[in-house]
Order: structure tokens, then C-alpha cells, then sequence
């Protein structure tokens, strides 16, 4: 795989990030996509297989069961760009369904050299296909692949599992935005969303009784030492998933165990934190499959398909650039 690597997050931001989010006052906050360095796309890999983490299974089945379907749908031909592609297992049904009707260059946009290496070992035996990575955050990346398609060619871009959901809804609207107007009319977008369920289930989804996520919510302080020269004392905190009914989101907080005090050397400040107060590290929101296509329709797409699972409830939605 050809990989363009820009270090999509450079030290001095990282730094700067963790500064401002955790020096707030109020609610202290970390960016989620910092969840994910080597050690944290490993992790996730085995969050998507757990038992109570339904939705990576209900993306795959939808995929595996309508990639034909998806494919004929789309203008041809084709580049494939792939937001956040994680390791790319279950975009292998979209890649090899559209061997029938061309040769394709597929893209994956990952701020995680992991992930995107990932991706390379489970994607790179198709033929037909050939693998251009991009070491960037979301929009720089597509801004790179739609700069390079040739005459003739339409973008395809895959925004898969719930990552929307990471956004929260202003923001998620703004972000489909700013994607719609990179591309052109015509153009594909096929973004997961996953759907309303019992709160119980949810809950189980992102607090799994084998710790996986918990570590995986960890992880995140244990990179702040590893990479900014920080003391947090891991068994000072603990992993929570709690319901938001406002937001309608899932969130995730690191709840400090005690009061305490940690340096982070690298940012340059010192933070205190009182016995139960909490770090927000991420918030996974839930959606109707009929306020997808309200989405759609606010972001400058039609929602030209959409497919349900429902063992899991899971939405795939094809929307195409008006
Ligand atoms: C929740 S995982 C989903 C992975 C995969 N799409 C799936 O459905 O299993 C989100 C992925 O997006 C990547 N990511 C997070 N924020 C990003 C950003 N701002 N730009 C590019 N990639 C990002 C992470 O490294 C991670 O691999």
C-alpha cells in the first residue's frame, strides 16, 4: 500500500489539546479521537467482537447481505474513500462486490498508522483493488483523494460503524457539510448510524463485564504519560458508561477515584481533581433510521436506500450528493 503520512496528530497538539480540555472549568473533556494510537486500535478490534457490542456485526451483516445492491446503485466509475477506515474487515464486501464492474483505487483516510496498517494486511490480497492510505485527519484526507480523482470518476465515501455518532448533532450536521460540499452532484456517501435500543443494552455495549472497554477508556491517560510525560495513576480512575436522555447519546468518563493532583510535563501544567469528578472522553449518539433521512436532507444529500438490521438495530444509509 502506498501510505501519504503527515502525522495527523503532531505532539505539539496533542499537548495543546489536552491542556484546553482538561484546564476547562466545569465539565473536564479529552477529544475521542485520541482514543486511538497503537494500543487503542488494537483494542478496538476486540471491542468489535465482543459479545455485547452488537453493532460492528450488525454493520458487517448488512454489508456482507447488500454490497451487490449498494454497488449497482452507485455511478461508475468509482475512487473509494473511507473516513476512519479502523482495519477495514468489513469493507471488503463493498470492495469485492465492485471488482464485477471495475478496477478500484480505495483510500483510507486514518489518523491511526495501526489502523491503517491493519487495513492493509485484511484488504490487500483483493484483486482489482489498489490501496492508497492516507495518514490524515477526515476532511484533509478527502480533500486529497477528491484533488487526485481523474476526469469521469465519482467518490464513493464510506463513513461505516456509528462513528456520525461521535459527533454530537450540530456537529455531526456541520461535518456532513463540510463532506457534501468536497463532493460533486452524484456522488455516494454511505454512512452507518446506529439505531435507538433499550438503554440496558447500550449501557452492556460500552461497559463490558471483561473490561475491554474499560481498558480501552484507560488507555487514553496511560498514552498521556507515554507521550506527554504525565503521572496518572491508573488505578486512580475508573471507566463509566452512562445514558444521556437530552443528547440521546451513550457517553464515556473516566471518574477519578479520589482527589488527586497530576503533571503533565509535556503541556507544560499541573490539574486537580476532586474525589468523583470525571473526564468525557467520548459520546456515541443513537438516531431513528427516519431522522437519517432528515439528516440527509439537511447536509445537502438524498437518501437515495437505506437498510436496517434487525437483530441489532443498525441503520446503512446510501445518500447521494444533490
Ligand atoms: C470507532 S472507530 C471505527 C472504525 C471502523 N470504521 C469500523 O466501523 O469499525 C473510528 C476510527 O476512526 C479513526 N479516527 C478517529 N478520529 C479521526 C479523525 N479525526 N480523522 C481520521 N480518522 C479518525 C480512528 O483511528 C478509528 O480507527
Amino acid at each position: 500500500m502506498l501510505t501519504h503520512a503527515i502525522p495527523a496528530q503532531p505532539i505539539y497538539e496533542f499537548a495543546a489539546d489536552v491542556r484546553a480540555g482538561l484546564a476547562r472549568r466545569g465539565q473536564k473533556e479529552l477529544p475521542s479521537k485520541y482514543l486511538y494510537d497503537d494500543v487503542g486500535s488494537a483494542l478496538f478490534e476486540v471491542i468489535s467482537v465482543l459479545p455485547e457490542y452488537g453493532l460492528t456485526r450488525a454493520d458487517e451483516r448488512l454489508l456482507r447481505r447488500h454490497a451487490y445492491d449498494i454497488v449497482d446503485r452507485l455511478p461508475t466509475p468509482v475512487v473509494v474513500a473511507e473516513l476512519g477506515s479502523g482495519s477495514g474487515k468489513k469493507t471488503r464486501w463493498i470492495l469485492e462486490a465492485l471488482t464485477h464492474h471495475q478496477h478500484t483505487s480505495y483510500c483510507p483516510i486514518e489518523i491511526s498508522p495501526t489502523a491503517l496498517a491493519m487495513c492493509e494486511r485484511e484488504l490487500g490480497d483483493i484483486d482489482s483493488v489498489s490501496i492508497v492510505g492516507f495518514e490524515r485527519e477526515y476532511l484533509d484526507g478527502l480533500l486529497e483523494v477528491a484533488a487526485r480523482r481523474e476526469e469521469g470518476e465519482s467518490l464513493f465515501v464510506l463513513f461505516l460503524g456509528s462513528t456520525i455518532g461521535n459527533f454530537d448533532r450540530p456537529a455531526g450536521i456541520k461535518f456532513l457539510r463540510q463532506v457534501r460540499r468536497i463532493l460533486q452532484p452524484g456522488d455516494a456517501l454511505l454512512l452507518g448510524s446506529d439505531l435507538e435500543k433499550p438503554i440496558p443494552q447500550l449501557i452492556l455495549a460500552y461497559d463490558d463485564p471483561l473490561g475491554v472497554t474499560a481498558a480501552f477508556n484507560l488507555n487514553l491517560l496511560a498514552r498521556i504519560n507515554r507521550e506527554l510525560d504525565a503521572n496518572f495513576e491508573l488505578h486512580g480512575f475508573a471507566h463509566e458508561a452512562r445514558w444521556n436522555p437530552q443528547a440521546r447519546s451513550v457517553e464515556m468518563h473516566l471518574r477519578s477515584l479520589r482527589k488527586q493532583k497530576v503533571t503533565i510535563t509535556e503541556a507544560g501544567f499541573s490539574v486537580e481533581f476532586a474525589e468523583g469528578e470525571t473526564i468525557w472522553t467520548e459520546s456515541s449518539h443513537k438516531y431513528s433510521r427516519y431522522e437519517m433521512l432528515q439528516i440527509a436532507m439537511a447536509t445537502g444529500f438524498r437518501c437515495e436506500a437505506q437498510w436496517i438490521d434487525e437483530e441489532w438495530p443498525f441503520a446503512e444509509n446510501l445518500f447521494i450528493a444533490a
